[in-house]
C-alpha cells in the first residue's frame, strides 16, 4: 500500500484525471457530439468540473474520519483537475457556445444571471490553483488556509449556477447538489463545533 501511495504514481493519477478530456477531444473529432457539439461539451466539461470540486470537498472528511489520511496529499492534484475542467468549460462557452461573439456574451450576461455565479466559481478556482504551490503556501502563511476555504464558496456558486439555469431536466443539478450540499453541511457543523470548543478553551 505504502509503495502504491508513493509520489511516483502521480503521473498515473494525472493521466487518469486527463482521461475525460482526451475522451471529449476524441469524441468531438469522431463527430459524436454533432449536431450540437457546443451544448454537449458545455454539459460534459461542466459535469467533470463539478465532479472534481466534489472530490476536493470529499477529501477532507475522508482524511479526517477514515484511515485513508494519505489521500489528502492529492488535494492539490484534484483541485487542479477542477480548475482545468472549469477553464475548459469557460473556453467551450466562449468558442463553441458564444462563437466568440461579444454581443452574444453581453446579451447572455444580461439574460442569464447564472453566468455570474459560474464566473465567480471559476475566479475562485483559478485563485486557488495559482496559490496552490508550496512556495505560495509558505509566502501566505496562516492566510493560505483562510483563502483555500473559499472552495466552499465556489461550491455554493456551482449549486446556484446549476439551479438558476435549470429548465425542464433537473437531473444534472440534482445529482451534483446531492453530493455538494451534504458536504457543505458537514463543513458548517464542523466549523461551529470548532468555534464552540475554541470559546470554551478561552473561558
Ligand atoms: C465562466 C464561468 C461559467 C460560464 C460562462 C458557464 C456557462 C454555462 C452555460 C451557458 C451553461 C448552459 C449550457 C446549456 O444551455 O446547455 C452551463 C452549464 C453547466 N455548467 Fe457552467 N459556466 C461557468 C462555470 C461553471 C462552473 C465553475 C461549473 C462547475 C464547476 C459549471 C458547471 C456546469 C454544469 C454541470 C452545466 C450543465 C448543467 C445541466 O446540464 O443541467 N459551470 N454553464
Amino acid at each position: 500500500m505504502a509503495v502504491f501511495w508513493d509520489r511516483r504514481e502521480k503521473p498515473y493519477v494525472a493521466f487518469l484525471f486527463l482521461t475525460p478530456l482526451v475522451w471529449m477531444v476524441f469524441s468531438l473529432f469522431l463527430g459524436r457530439y454533432f449536431p450540437d457539439p457546443g451544448k454537449a461539451l458545455m454539459n460534459l466539461s461542466g459535469i467533470w468540473a463539478s465532479v472534481f470540486v466534489i472530490a476536493v470537498l470529499l477529501l477532507t472528511p475522508i482524511a479526517k474520519f477514515t484511515q485513508f489520511r494519505m489521500i489528502s496529499r492529492y488535494r492539490r492534484f484534484v483541485g487542479l483537475g477542477a480548475f482545468l475542467y472549469s477553464i475548459l468549460h469557460l473556453i467551450v462557452y466562449l468558442v463553441l457556445f458564444a462563437g466568440l461573439s461579444v454581443s452574444w456574451i453581453i446579451s447572455d450576461l444580461v439574460e442569464k444571471p447564472y453566468i455570474y455565479a459560474g464566473v465567480l466559481a471559476v475566479m475562485i478556482l483559478s485563485a486557488l490553483a495559482i496559490t496552490s504551490t508550496k512556495k505560495m503556501m509558505k509566502r501566505m502563511g496562516k492566510n493560505w488556509k483562510v483563502v483555500h476555504r473559499l472552495v466552499y464558496l465556489a461550491a455554493v456558486c456551482i449549486v446556484l449556477h446549476l439551479w438558476l439555469q435549470v429548465k425542464s431536466d433537473i437531473t444534472v443539478a440534482m445529482w451534483i447538489s446531492v453530493f455538494i450540499v451534504p458536504l457543505l453541511a458537514i463543513r458548517i457543523t464542523q466549523l461551529s463545533y470548532y468555534k464552540k470548543t475554541f470559546k470554551k478553551g478561552l473561558r
